[in-house]
């Protein structure tokens, strides 16, 4: 009697442990669906008010972004689809809300994403014919993957939508010179992905069950839909720069990668949010950035105004990001030493 009660006061804290973790990891989860809000809003995007190079009026960052928008519907549509074949897999009526709410917010997504698209294609850029690549990439999966797969498939393209957003939801300041009926259509778009981040993950987690062959589908998703994403977005983009005949701008080449790799280095930080996927234990919520969607949300909620939450966003980071002040100002501090401009 003795040994076991022993025993159990050397189990109990790892046990104890061991349980918090979980219960926290669902506490997330939970907290995760409370944050998805569809809403419906349409933006004043057309030809006249949306310029061919709306990013910073850059040819180069405004091509490779348009190359990454041209994935938007088509993937939107793609997301939606496998969660929808999913849904009456699952048991848990939360999980299943949220992706009927995860549908929702997709569709209006793609609809304003179209209507992106649709100007730059009016500007001369043949998004069109990368539009239908993904369409013949995107019926050959729906026919020859079961909907497990499809559904693995689904959480993977929705981590590199919320690692992209969680990084330019990080700096909005690089948005300074955009148009701004752009920027307010993005950054709703970039907290609506962070809302939903895990729920594409849950569904498939949900439906595909735990144990070693759901961790094997998840991941092999990823490495397919990496080894075929980022090959086929780079292409978008030589074939944009190609088109619209602006391989011989350097100094404007020399910007986006200042954008990609230097500053802010959104693609640094992209390899640095992706990794973690491929662990066994990861889950969406384990990054947690609520604390920048709640300031544009709580911006949005008193004045119904996109732009409104995004300059309110830009002052949070500003002034109070914890993350960001005492960084700049010890970067200050630095450059007034050396007299850097
Ligand atoms: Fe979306
Ligand atoms: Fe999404």
């Amino acid at each position: 009697m003795k040994v076991w009660m022993l025993l159990s006061l050397v189990v109990s804290p790892y046990v104890d442990c061991k349980n918090r973790e979980k219960i926290m990891a669902q506490a997330k989860v939970k907290v995760g669906y409370d944050e998805v809000v569809p809403r419906d809003l349409t933006f004043d995007l057309n030809k006249d008010n949306v310029h061919k190079y709306w990013f910073n009026d850059d040819p180069w960052n405004t091509l490779w972004m348009t190359a990454v928008l041209a994935a938007v519907p088509e993937g939107e549509r793609w997301v939606m689809r496998s969660a929808a074949m999913l849904l009456d897999k699952i048991d848990d009526p939360a999980v299943r809300q949220a992706g009927v709410d995860f549908c929702k917010q997709e569709r209006i997504h793609a609809r304003e994403h179209d209507v992106m698209n649709e100007i730059s294609i009016e500007h001369g850029l043949p998004l069109d014919d990368i539009e239908s690549t993904f369409v013949v990439i995107r019926e050959f999966l729906k026919k020859n993957l079961s909907p497990e797969m499809q559904g693995a498939l689904a959480a993977s393209f929705e981590h590199f939508t919320a690692i992209l957003s969680s990084v330019f939801l990080e700096y909005p300041e690089m948005f300074e010179d955009t148009e701004p009926e752009v920027v307010n259509m993005l950054f709703w778009h970039f907290v609506e992905e962070t809302e939903h981040k895990a729920v594409s993950f849950d569904v498939f987690s949900h439906a595909s069950g735990k144990g070693p062959l759901a961790y094997l589908r998840r991941v092999t998703a990823m490495a397919t839909s990496s080894v075929v994403g980022v090959p086929g977005i780079t292409a978008a983009l030589v074939y944009l720069l190609w088109k619209d005949k602006q391989f011989t701008n350097l100094p404007s080449a020399l910007k986006m990668l200042d954008t990609t790799l230097v500053r802010p280095g959104v693609m640094r930080h992209i390899v640095k949010l992706y990794f973690p996927y491929y662990r066994p234990s990861f889950h969406p919520w384990k990054d947690d950035n609520r604390d920048v969607i709640h300031v544009w949300k709580k911006s949005f909620d008193e004045t119904g105004d996109a732009g409104a939450a995004f300059k309110a966003l830009c002052d949070w980071h500003k002034n109070e990001n914890p993350r960001k002040v005492g960084k700049s100002s010890a970067f200050s501090a630095i450059k007034a030493k050396f007299a850097i401009a």
